[in-house]
């Protein structure tokens, strides 16, 4: 048990109440009227016309990549520095993920290097909001444009991150997201694909419901999924969803009070940059040298402080890495980074404690002989 996890869900709203609505009058499956409120209230929250409650963000990808028709033949372009869900959701269709690098200021995919990947096989480029910041949309949604390629939002960390105003998750043909335990706002596990596209949104709830027929009953004519979310999870996100502005307004807080511990230190922070609001999903770093990475999560551990490291690029994992490319921003990015804890409950008092601990390990990097004293 760490004194300070790098997340833990705060459900002090009307969780328990709506859980207890869903015992107590049976409806526990994926039927039952928290379904419909959950997907309604999302739906104007984010400002899409429809949203669709989906059993987890990976699956979410799954769909949305079936409803646009991609399979074997087909090239998705997808970042590196990303979870690994987001490209295994491409080769579950089948399709080739086609790995771009990142920008360097924002950490998310580089415009520029999305346009050298194109090729005649691409049919979707796959943008990741990585962290709570969001992509270049403009450019993004210029490209696709042009080149007449469908553009998937994976917005699993970037729940409440606006862009030029506008809420992620409807630039794009289809957003999904991602409401696992550490996310900005949580069911458990679970997800929501969005679209402003009718028949979009048509083709997702038929593949995710079995592929049912909706002209006779036990009747399919599709090879659908189950990828339903349960009343109960649903519930849980209505209540979460309810207490999203207060969610997003102290993680703002939190990286807020990190930045300003951390002025002055070698550390550079994961910034809020461009016209955008930044959700702070994870408060993330950078530590100067790669080789400081592990060193310094271990001196926090030992002061009972979890971190995680920042992904490490998908294109240098195995079973991705038959026809490897460099991505020197992404592999620098990944093997320095690390996020801080950045749960919604977390004070004032406990980021100075733990950048206290960051700014002495690096005093003690540059003048060794003070250590111990
Ligand atoms: C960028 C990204 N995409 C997809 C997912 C997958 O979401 P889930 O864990 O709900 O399947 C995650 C989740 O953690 C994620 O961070």
């Amino acid at each position: 048990m760490f004194k300070y996890p790098v997340y833990q869900p705060l459900l002090a709203g009307n969780e328990k109440k709506y859980v207890n609505e869903c015992l107590e009058s049976t409806w526990i499956s994926s039927k039952g009227k928290f379904i419909a409120e959950f997907e309604d209230g999302f739906k104007s929250y984010l400002g899409a016309r429809h949203a669709a409650t989906v059993s987890n963000g990976t699956v979410a990808i799954h769909l949305a990549l079936l409803a646009l028709g991609i399979g074997p033949q087909a090239e998705v372009i997808v970042p590196t520095l990303t979870y690994v869900a987001s490209v295994n959701a491409i080769a579950y269709t089948g399709a080739t993920p086609v790995f771009c690098d990142s920008l360097k200021s924002t950490w998310q995919m580089d415009p520029d290097d999305v346009r050298r990947k194109i090729t005649p096989r691409t049919r979707a480029i796959l943008a990741v909001h990585l962290y709570g910041q969001p992509c270049e949309m403009a450019e993004l949604v210029k490209i696709a444009r042009e080149h007449n390629l469908f553009l998937v939002e994976d917005c699993a960390e970037a729940f409440g991150t606006l862009y030029k105003g506008r809420h992620v998750g409807t630039f794009g043909d289809i957003g999904t997201f991602s409401f696992f335990g550490n996310k900005t706002i949580t069911t458990g596990e679970g997800g929501m694909v969005v679209t402003n596209d009718d028949t979009l949104h048509d083709r997702m709830t038929h593949f995710k419901g079995q592929g049912l027929a909706k002209y006779r009953e036990y009747w399919h004519d599709v090879i659908g999924y189950n990828y339903r979310m349960t009343n109960i999870c649903a519930a849980i996100g209505l209540a979460q969803l309810e207490q999203a502005n207060i969610f997003i307004a102290k993680k703002r807080q939190i990286a807020e009070w990190y930045r300003h511990e951390l002025k002055g230190s070698p550390v550079i922070f994961h910034a809020e940059v461009g016209d955008v609001r930044h959700s702070y999903w994870m408060v993330s770093i950078l530590v100067p040298e790669a080789s400081d990475r592990d060193p310094l999560r271990s001196v926090l551990r030992g002061q009972g402080i979890e971190t995680r490291p920042l992904f490490y690029p998908v294109h240098s994992m195995p079973m991705y890495s038959s026809s490897y490319q460099r991505h020197p921003v992404a592999e620098s990015l990944g093997w320095s980074g690390i996020n801080l804890p950045s749960y919604p409950g977390l004070e004032e008092e406990s980021v100075k404690e733990i950048c206290a601990v960051i700014k002495a390990y690096f005093n003690s990097v540059a003048d060794p002989a003070t250590e111990g004293k």
